[in-house]
């Protein structure tokens, strides 16, 4: 692997001596990066010999600046580490700022950035900084929470710098896993190439008259994040979305509908020959059981007025009856008991698998970019945590292409 390995000014700086040694002695090339603040500490030449490559610590430097150096710095990495980080690193990385090379080959990279923070325990706990690290690690930063113990300053508390071997340990897993991970999108890749789908999104709207009508709160988010997922990884896909502010890729077959009754047309119409159904949609369970041609008016009604409804077809449940049905998956966004309803209704409508998530006051399901979510079949569950909706996406996909597609489940 080719580590670039950022110092910065700190005391622990001399602990990066032996992790430049560890990583060259297991094989990688290691080129040092460090900051002025860096190089009060610990002289460059330690590095320099250790690596077996020259150390850079400047961004205008005439020599190596003549072909982009920072940028081919930057490109030439796998992974950067940076330990120690400063606080005053860590500040920079969050805000963005580019005035020395460390900082600038950071956000010139898209390669993972791993950093392992080093300080004085009130430096570490100050808001500021604890603030840049949360806003680091959501950005997608790897930070190595520091070690309580004796400090340099004297004093006692969190701060320290993990040992090297730590530090080296964590980089070597990290690898790992994103190989793992690498690995996991070309099978799900190769799963998905090809496949068609059809993805319901978004709420029904139920008309009383031609100004009035019956919603719900459904955004739309969650079956959209998973027609884009699926058509990334390759599938075709057909989506029937209710009406909802969200645009889709050109490459999505997207067809709107309005009403409960619209969208069981479109799935009538589209669910032959597709591999699954994901129905994300809220539909409407029930519809006015007559739509009034005008507006109705308010001093008509002095009792005030009573809504007859009727009940919607059950989609879901009418392609699971279907022969030469695809696989079909459900949602059951419920308040409460959500396991527990999300099973039952699993069962009744003779469903492959259901994905449940809790919706209503203080839960994520509607209207939020992000969710939390299980996947449940007759043979068990997966939870996931919560994220984006779309990673989500992305991770349910993953999931669905692990159940196998050419059984049909019928639940116990
Ligand atoms: C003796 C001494 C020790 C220091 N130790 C640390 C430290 O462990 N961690 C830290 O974040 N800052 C430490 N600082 C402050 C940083 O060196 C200072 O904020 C510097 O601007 C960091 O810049 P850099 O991140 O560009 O290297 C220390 C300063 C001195 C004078």
């Amino acid at each position: 692997m080719k580590i670039l390995l950022g110092i910065t000014g700190g005391i622990a700086a001399y602990k990066s001596l032996e992790l430049t040694r560890l990583f060259v002695k297991t094989g990688h090339q290691v080129q040092v990066v460090m900051t002025s603040g860096a190089k009060a500490f610990i002289q460059p030449l330690s590095f320099q010999a250790l690596s077996g490559n020259p150390v850079r610590d400047s961004l205008f430097d005439c020599h190596q600046e003549a072909g982009m150096g920072h940028i081919e710095l930057a490109r030439w990495a796998d992974q950067i580490v940076i330990a120690p980080a400063s606080a005053e690193t860590l500040a920079k990385l969050r805000m963005g700022r580019a005035d020395d090379l460390l900082t600038t080959l950071c956000l010139a990279t898209e390669k993972p950035i791993m950093v392992a923070p080093a300080m004085n325990r009130l430096m570490w706990s100050n808001k500021a900084t604890q603030e840049n690290v949360q806003i680091l690690k959501q950005r997608g930063f790897e930070v190595l929470d520091p070690e309580e113990g004796k400090q340099a300053c004297g004093e006692v508390g969190a701060g320290r710098m993990p040992e090297p071997q730590a530090i080296f340990e964590h980089t070597m897993n990290a690898q790992q896993q994103r190989q793992h991970l690498e690995q996991r999108l070309l099978d799900v890749r190769a799963f998905w190439q090809n496949r068609s789908i059809l993805i319901t999104a978004g709420p029904t709207i139920e008309d009383i008259d031609p100004v009035r009508f019956i919603g719900n709160r459904s955004s739309g988010k969650m079956g959209f994040a998973l027609a884009e997922a699926a058509q990334k990884l390759g599938a075709n896909v057909t989506l029937i979305a209710g009406p909802v502010q969200i645009s889709s890729p050109p490459t999505i077959k997207r067809i709107d509908v309005r009403s409960a009754d619209q969208m069981f047309h479109a799935v009538q119409q589209h669910y032959a020959g597709k591999d699954v159904f994901i129905s994300a949609a809220a539909v409407a369970d029930f519809k006015v059981a007559q739509k009034s041609v005008k507006k109705i008016k308010k001093q008509a009604q002095e009792e005030g007025l009573l809504l007859s409804l009727v009940k919607n077809v059950d989609i879901v449940a009418w392609v699971a009856e279907q022969e030469n049905k695809p696989f079909v998956v459900g949602f059951a966004a419920e308040t409460d008991h959500v396991l527990e309803y999300a099973k039952e209704k699993l069962k009744r409508k003779k469903l492959d698998a259901i994905i449940a998530n809790e919706v209503g006051e203080g839960a994520k399901g509607f209207e939020s970019n992000r969710n939390c979510v299980t996947l449940i079949t007759k043979d068990g569950l997966q939870a996931f945590e919560e994220a984006s909706k779309k990673q989500l996406g992305f991770q349910l996909l993953d999931a669905i292409s692990s159940l196998g597609f050419n059984k049909t489940s019928v639940c116990n």
